[in-house]
């Protein structure tokens, strides 16, 4: 069966799905996007998924392509065209196809595309079973990182910068030396005390969706989040470092360059907000 997309106000096979080459999303990353998670046929976290592609839109001064009545239907349209049960769901908005011209478009219609493909949680829970590499890199983003734009070359290089190292994810270090935030993962530590960190959301980082589920599940166990920035060298001498995401849930870091975590294994922080995590989904 061949993938269906939405481009543009049709559903067509992902082979003849294209957009314009002078959408703004191709010329100048002037986009914002989505990953929605779909676990046993439902989109989890759907509402503050809406909710942050709305405010992305709207600190770009971009135009919703339609309301989030139709934009949920469009999305469950490409599930159900797709057959899909367990699968990510892609969402990208774009000022849309105009002249090319560095300023905003007098009149362009928003280009909006949405694709979904299978995806198979069970290697993430597996992956966690012995944890992954990481891999330091500098953060050479730019000062809105809460915004969930297309714009993601030093995400890219990063990533692939950390890939060559042997590692899975890089962990961005900003110029004082302190962890902002992965590639496309927010960073999370246990101190040797006990305490659960994570990076403020007032400091230059993407708002993570399961970041949000990961610390309501967290204080309900009451275990507390303190929202602070922590340090490279903090980092490698917690007792668990773990990130989180929507394609890896919470997922321990047992190593980040090349210096063991903790034991070097998962510890029971990270492992039981896991479990909880694809629990939540499960019953989601
Ligand atoms: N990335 N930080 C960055 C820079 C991200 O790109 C992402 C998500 C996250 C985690 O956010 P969430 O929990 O809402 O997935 C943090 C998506 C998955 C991606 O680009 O593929």
């Amino acid at each position: 069966m061949s993938r269906i997309a939405y481009v543009n106000g049709a559903y067509l096979p992902l082979q003849y799905a294209a957009v314009h080459i002078e959408d703004r999303g191709y010329q100048f990353a002037d986009g914002v996007y989505e990953v929605v998670a779909i676990r046993h046929g439902r989109l989890i976290d759907l509402e503050p998924h809406l909710d942050r592609l709305w405010r992305s839109m709207a600190e770009l001064h971009m135009a919703a392509p339609m309301d989030r009545g139709a934009m949920k239907v469009v999305y469950r349209e490409v599930m159900r065209r797709n057959r899909v049960k367990d699968a990510l769901l892609y969402v990208q908005v774009t000022r849309g196809v105009a002249k090319r011209d560095h300023g905003f478009p007098a009149a362009a219609l928003p280009g909006f595309v949405v694709t979904c493909r299978r995806f198979d949680f069970g290697t993430v829970a597996a992956r966690a079973k012995t944890g992954i590499k990481a891999v330091s890199q500098p953060d050479i983003r730019w000062g809105r990182c809460d915004i969930k734009s297309t714009s993601l070359l030093p995400n890219v290089l990063a990533k692939q910068a950390a890939k060559d190292a042997g590692g899975f994810e890089a962990v961005l270090v900003d110029a004082d030396g302190k962890v902002t935030e992965g590639s496309s993962t927010n960073i999370w530590m246990v101190t040797k005390d006990g305490r659960l960190v994570t990076r403020s959301l007032e400091d230059n980082i993407l708002p993570g969706i399961t970041r949000a589920a990961v610390r309501e599940i967290a204080e309900g166990f009451q275990m507390p989040v303190e929202d602070r920035a922590f340090s490279l060298d903090e980092a490698y001498g917690a007792a668990e470092l773990f990130l989180t995401s929507t394609t890896s849930g919470a997922m321990p870091v047992v190593m980040l360059d090349g210096k063991k975590i903790g034991d070097g294994t998962p510890g029971p922080v990270a492992t039981r907000l896991m479990a909880a995590y694809m629990d939540f989904m499960d019953r989601a």
